[in-house]
């Protein structure tokens, strides 16, 4: 079949790359995709906001599968126009993406399914949301209801703090996301992440990881997209997955199902683990990103026939098998990021791949044949062994094989669990 897969970061390189290995896939085509992705797949130029030139695509080019990559698209209703015209999609309709375009609908439904999560207000005014700030204490988490950008939390340490925080985003720093603010209970413990893959109805476990939010060492400074990540998440037991499985996802799913917005996709919950339990921060309606691509090393399922299924309401019965290797990825960012990245340095690879890691393209293009910096996150340098520390060392064997001078990483991804393999 021919697939067509929509994005152009390091996690569409990661699916690309997946999907390329189906003997299912004929010809894979990437849009926009990056000079990694176009090793798997032939690249080309479609807006995705442009549902109308995307379905022609596909009829054009015979696509049995449309694999959306990132969450804009999703929100903006991209799978209903597709599904409208007979093409399968892997990724959920607009109503149900909301789960990640709307933190309120979240919160509400979990109210809804008693799903754990932190307690909770919404409010659609500034005043509101300060006279709803005296039910609260520090620290105070805030939050733009809608998409923006990963940007659109505050936590505020002190009162005036969040007063300031709310006022600006009262003021439009996050633009229409911030028309509506959900105010909630700060929430102790480890944050790791789950991911499952369902058709609405049945459901597919597809694993776990932790990311490394921060810019710095030791998790410190500014919010970023992540800067690194690692599969499986230990601290997420058999036993807390079979806990999140019965009490977070399965009623997500069962609730949008009832309630006529069934869920088609990969559901990705982020998760505090308290001394309560398991408890839901957030949902998004795609893959991590860098989740996906050491989710990606290890799955030896083939990708494309899990994602057919999933489109097709298909997928009971249907197994993923992951390697019970660890992997780790690291995020190769450019001077700058997050706030003002440094476009156009230039990236010699070298013999980086050689040393045993697949190397992601984030943020990268080529022009006048060399390859050069052309986002924030620039490269994703995957590695596995048989724990964190292993896979850990094979990693920065070739981190530190590329040469990319206007370019930084952290030195310490993976340092909780490498502390805990130590003990
Ligand atoms: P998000 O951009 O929604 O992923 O949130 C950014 C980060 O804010 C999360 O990864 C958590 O570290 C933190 N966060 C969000 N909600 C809470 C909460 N209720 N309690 C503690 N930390 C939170
Ligand atoms: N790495 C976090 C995210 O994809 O939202």
């Amino acid at each position: 079949m021919n697939v067509l897969l929509l994005g152009s970061g390091g996690r569409e390189h990661a699916l690309a790359w997946k999907l390329a290995q189906s003997p299912k896939v004929t010809q894979l085509y990437a849009a926009p995709g990056n000079p990694g992705m176009a090793e798997c797949a032939k690249c080309l130029a479609l807006d995705a906001g442009d549902h109308g030139a995307v379905a022609t695509f596909c009829e054009a080019n015979s696509i049995a599968l449309v694999v959306i990559g990132p969450e804009a698209p999703l929100v903006d209703g991209l799978a209903d126009s597709l599904r409208e015209n007979d093409i399968a999609v892997f990724g959920p309709s607009k109503a149900a993406a909301q789960l990640e375009g709307s933190k309120g609908f979240t919160k509400d439904l979990c109210m809804r399914a008693d799903i754990p999560t932190a307690k909770y207000v919404r409010a659609d005014t500034l005043e509101a949301a300060i006279s709803a700030l005296d039910g609260f204490s520090a620290p105070f988490v805030l939050k733009a209801d809608g998409l923006a950008a990963g940007k659109g939390v505050v936590i505020a340490e002190k009162k005036e703090e969040a007063l300031a925080a709310l006022q600006g985003i009262f003021a439009g720093e996050f633009g229409e996301a911030g028309a509506s603010v959900v105010i909630e209970e700060f929430l102790e413990g480890e944050e790791a992440s789950f991911f499952a893959i369902t058709d609405g109805t049945n459901i597919l476990p597809f694993g776990s990881a932790q990311d490394h939010k921060r810019v710095g060492e030791g998790d410190t400074g500014p919010n970023t997209g992540g800067m690194g990540a690692y599969s499986p998440a230990p601290v997420l037991t058999p036993e807390l997955q079979s806990t999140v499985m019965a009490q977070i996802i399965e009623p997500t799913v069962e609730a949008m199902r009832a309630e006529g917005m069934p869920y088609s996709g990969v559901l990705y919950a982020g998760l505090m683990l308290t001394s309560e339990g398991p408890k839901l921060i957030e949902y998004n309606c795609r893959f991590g990103d860098p989740e996906c691509q050491v989710l990606m090393m290890r799955l030896e399922s083939d990708l494309a026939e899990i994602m057919l299924a999933c489109a097709s309401g298909e997928l009971a019965g249907v197994e993923a098998k992951f390697s019970k290797n660890t992997a780790l990825t690291v995020v190769m960012a450019a001077n700058g990021y997050p706030a003002t990245p440094e476009k156009g340095g230039v990236i010699d690879l070298g013999k980086a791949e050689a040393e045993g890691a697949k190397i992601f393209h984030a943020g990268t293009k080529t022009q006048d044949g060399k390859l050069i910096a052309n986002g924030g996150r620039v490269l994703n340098v995957t590695g596995m062994g048989s724990n964190v520390s292993e896979a850990q060392a094979t990693t920065y064997k070739a981190v530190k094989a590329v040469d990319f001078p206007s370019g930084f990483y952290r030195s310490d991804i993976g340092w909780r669990e490498v502390a805990r393999e130590k003990a």
